[in-house]
């Protein structure tokens, strides 16, 4: 009898030394005195033997040394949990060097882009912007592609939900139309942006990918101006020294044609990208088609114009010599680094 009451002092007495010194520490405290078989419990049993005038006495025991343990267990709970907050109790070195900070770099796209706008805005030409999700007035209907013309399947369209009205431009050519109508003549704009087309035909197409496009409307602009405006891109861009202008179509410029520019055949990175013949297209290019003035609002009597457009991604490829365009997309740290300061 007297024992149990020794018992009762020796487990007052642990519970007050008791220091868990950590979490899992602070779990074996728990289960040992307020679990589901705690030793206190054990305990409860042996009331049957405490004489009748003590028993109260024992309750009393029983229900201090619970409520210790309680209180001991609610206030360790939360210094842990604030330690775990503060990060305190970790072993931090204040005085180990930080960890160098990263500095990003340009990528090469937005490079080639700002050389090109560089050298367009030197000559007097001006940025412009205009809408990812255009309507098929703007990027077909108003540059001269009907509705049944067959120049529509020149590119395929991702059209949005609700019909053929909205669609993600297919060019950046709608660009034009929207500053046209503006009716601030004359126009000398630049409109770089992303322009989307539904390609899944090859694992190298890509979906995404970004142009330029450019327009000059004045009173009497012409074919020359055109050539040697193109002339002076391809010398600064590439330090090209000849140019050559193929006929071809577009249905917003007539007459139409493609710029190639003369790298040669010297290098075989050259013979290569040439695919043998030295020249390299880079653009597409033409006299502003009068029905197209005319479905902007501009005297097509009074005015004339050129206009032209071009990818980015192929020249990024040349420029920097890199052999897979994916690289372009990937968005891969190690890959992007490289070009730190390249232009
Ligand atoms: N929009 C044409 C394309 O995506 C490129 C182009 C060709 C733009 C001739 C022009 C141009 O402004 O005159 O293929």
């Amino acid at each position: 009898m007297a024992d149990i009451f020794g018992q009762l002092n020796q487990i007052r007495a642990e519970i007050q030394s008791a220091a868990p010194g950590s979490p899992a520490e602070l779990e074996q405290f728990r289960i040992q005195y307020l679990g589901s078989k705690n030793i206190l419990k054990g305990l409860f049993a042996e009331m049957k033997n405490v004489p009748n005038e003590r028993k109260k006495e024992f309750g009393q025991i029983m229900n201090e040394l619970k409520d210790s343990a309680e209180a001991k267990f609610a206030l360790l709970k939360e210094k842990f949990e604030a330690d775990a907050d503060s990060g305190a109790g970790e072993n931090i070195d204040l005085f180990a060097p930080g960890e160098p900070m990263q500095i990003g770099s340009i990528h090469p796209i937005s490079m080639v882009m700002n050389k090109i706008i560089g050298i367009f805005e030197r000559i007097g030409f001006t940025v412009v912007d205009g809408p990812e999700i255009e309507t098929d007035w703007y990027n077909f209907t108003a540059m001269n592609t009907p509705e049944d013309h067959p120049a529509r399947d020149m590119q395929d369209t991702f059209y949005l939900k609700g019909g053929m009205e909205w669609l993600l431009r297919t060019h950046t050519s709608p660009v034009q139309a929207r500053i046209m109508e503006g009716g601030n003549l004359p126009i000398r704009i630049i409109a770089p942006g992303r322009v989307y087309r539904n390609e899944t035909i090859s694992t190298r197409s890509h979906c995404q990918f970004h142009q330029i496009e450019g327009l000059y409307i004045d009173e009497n602009v012409s074919f020359a101006d055109l050539k040697q405006t193109l002339f002076y891109f391809a010398k600064e861009m590439f330090g090209a020294s000849e140019i050559r202008l193929r006929p071809s179509f577009f249905p917003f410029t007539e007459p139409s044609a493609e710029m190639d520019i003369w790298l040669g055949t010297d290098t075989e990175k050259n013979y290569r990208l040439t695919k043998g013949t030295g020249w390299l297209e880079i653009l597409g290019c033409g006299m502003v088609d009068p029905k197209v003035l005319e479905n902007c609002g501009i005297d097509a009597e009074r005015y004339t114009g050129f206009a032209f457009g071009m990818g980015i991604e192929r020249q990024a490829l040349r420029l920097f010599e890199i052999g897979d365009i994916r690289l372009l997309f990937e968005n891969d740290v190690r890959f992007l680094s490289q070009f730190k300061g390249a232009i």
